[in-house]
């Protein structure tokens, strides 16, 4: 990657942290992209960016709005975990992206569950993991990370306008988008070699350190149900565990807490 992000329709590589960067100019979603990639190679550590996304994808799918300006990457992964512990790498994900920020620019980013990155109770930044499994083995795992960097709230659709917020709107000048996306490999692979480690509970627990809902009433909504409760937990398979107003306690695999989603 240049010191700017590409122009023209071609791709230039670079490589930070060990991870080979591919940058092109506009795809369709990067996810897309680097899954065809992975299928192609038995590499990893490499990362697909865009400086703009045509059908950006959402969790829960979702359309994400990706203009000029974001950071809008892929990171293709081959971890020797089972199908069932991919989430730990979108755990990671989002407290390297959360910490990166709030040391690189002195904000007090949070986490809503599973992996939204709130500032000031706005969606800054979202994470969509896709995985290739068979059985019991994982092929690969492409981490989407989609951050507000360098947007202005307008080139937002007005629909959006109150749930998100960008690093350029809350800073007020535009930020390094090398440098963050620096910042927040270094930060993932400390994180990543301590899983490897086999530090998965210490780093839970620093996602809840930075979990924004933990002991407050939420209202969950999942694919097909609306539930309201107090959060009590993100247990140790990533599902989070509600105490429902009726006082049923119930584990929530798939949702979202409260409001601030891209629709
Ligand atoms: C969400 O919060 O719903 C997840 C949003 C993930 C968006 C990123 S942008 C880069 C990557 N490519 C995609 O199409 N989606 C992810």
């Amino acid at each position: 990657m240049t010191r700017k992000m590409p122009k023209g329709r071609g791709t230039t590589k670079c490589t930070i942290q060990g991870y080979e960067i591919i940058c092109y100019n506009k795809l369709s979603s990067t996810n897309e992209k680097a899954k065809e990639i992975a299928k192609k190679c038995n590499r990893e550590k490499i990362i697909v960016l865009a400086e703009m996304q045509t059908q950006g994808k959402g969790r829960m799918n979702r359309k994400w709005v990706s203009p000029e300006g974001g950071i809008w990457l892929s990171l293709i992964l081959r971890p020797r975990i089972r199908p069932n512990e991919n989430f730990k790498l979108t755990f990671i994900m989002s407290s390297a992206i959360a910490e990166t920020i709030n040391s690189m620019y002195k904000l007090n980013a949070k986490i809503k569950w599973p992996n939204d990155i709130l500032v000031n109770n706005k969606k800054l930044c979202g994470i969509l993991t896709e995985i290739n499994t068979k059985g019991d083995t994982t092929f690969f795992i492409v981490i989407g990370v989609g951050i507000n960097a360098n947007i202005d709230l307008e080139d937002f659709p007005n629909a959006l306008q109150q749930s998100l917020t960008s690093l350029k709107q809350i800073l007020g000048f535009r930020v390094k988008r090398r440098l963050l996306i620096e910042g927040i490999l270094n930060n993932f692979e400390h994180r990543y070699k301590r899983l490897k480690e086999g530090k998965w509970s210490e780093l839970l627990q620093e996602w809840k350190n930075l979990a924004v809902f933990l002991g407050k009433h939420v209202e969950v909504i999942s694919a097909n149900e609306s539930l309201a409760g107090v959060a009590l937990d993100v247990d140790d398979t990533g599902a989070l565990v509600i105490k429902l107003d009726d006082g049923a306690v119930r584990r929530i695999i798939e949702g979202d807490v409260g409001t601030g989603k891209q629709p």
